[in-house]
């Protein structure tokens, strides 16, 4: 390419994006992919529920970290002493724990303020639960918009969906969610970020210790969603607090 035409495209270029004065600076990029080679992340979503501890103990027992993306509730307040011992099981057995929202809406539905308040009241939760503050969310649905992704980007949250989807929330029979996982295995991607749901028990006691154990003799490290990004798992990390009457649903 002669000088004169990479200077044409480059005046070209700066000409088109000098026609889109209005257009905001772009929101971050929804991590839909890890990016550390040779690593799986295994994610669980709509918990605390009470599969809660088996499924960390089943994760750890194979060497394993996963990743907890938690709301109030789909199935019971996450201030409840029941889930608030749920939740402090898992970060202290060295889970990630991130954010699913709220009360688990399509975020695309809601207006900038409700938004906020529903990445707001759960990252404030798993804050006084664990003393950590996460730096991760999941949007319900895997659904989120430009408005949504301005909002994550005011609060510093970043976005993650998945890559690969073991099937178990929309009725995939144990023998599908695992022949889901072994198609992926034998063509052997650099990596996956892999969504589950801890609530259902076929989930926790059959697809989990299966996919485990191929993954492992794959070869894969079965990381954290941070350490598979290389990436910190919360903004921050203090004391957790002291439940009082602020503490509800
Ligand atoms: C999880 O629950 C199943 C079914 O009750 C049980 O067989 C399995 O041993 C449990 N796993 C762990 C690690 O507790
Ligand atoms: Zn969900």
């Amino acid at each position: 390419m002669s000088t004169l035409r990479v200077l044409s495209v480059i005046v070209c270029l700066v000409g088109i994006s000098e026609a889109f004065p209005m257009k905001r600076s772009p929101a971050a990029a929804v991590i839909e992919h890890c990016t550390v080679p040779n690593t799986v992340a295994l994610t669980f979503d709509d918990g605390p529920w009470i599969y809660a501890e088996n499924v960390s103990d089943t994760l750890t027992a194979a060497g394993a970290v996963g990743t907890f993306f938690y709301s109030k509730y789909k199935y019971d307040c996450i201030y409840n002493s029941d889930e608030i011992s749920r939740v402090q099981y898992v970060y202290a057995h060295g889970h990630q724990i991130a954010s699913h929202t709220w009360s688990h809406p399509d975020l695309t539905t809601l207006s900038h303020d409700e938004i906020n308040s529903q990445m707001d009241m759960i990252e404030q939760a798993i804050h006084r639960i664990t003393g950590a503050y996460p730096a991760f969310t999941r949007p319900p649905f895997g659904s989120y918009n430009d408005l949504v992704l301005q909002v994550a980007q005011e609060r510093g949250q970043k976005f993650v969906t998945w890559d690969f989807d073991s099937g178990d929330s929309v009725g995939a029979s144990v023998a599908q969610q695992e022949a889901t996982y072994d198609q992926t295995i034998i063509q052997h991607p650099s990596t996956i970020l892999a969504l589950n749901h801890e609530t259902y028990e076929t989930t926790v006691t059959q697809t989990l210790p299966y996919a485990l154990q191929k993954l492992k003799r794959a070869g894969y490290r079965l990381v954290s969603l941070a350490e598979c990004l290389g990436e910190q798992p919360y903004k921050y990390v203090d004391q957790p607090g002291t439940p009082d009457s602020t503490w509800h649903c």
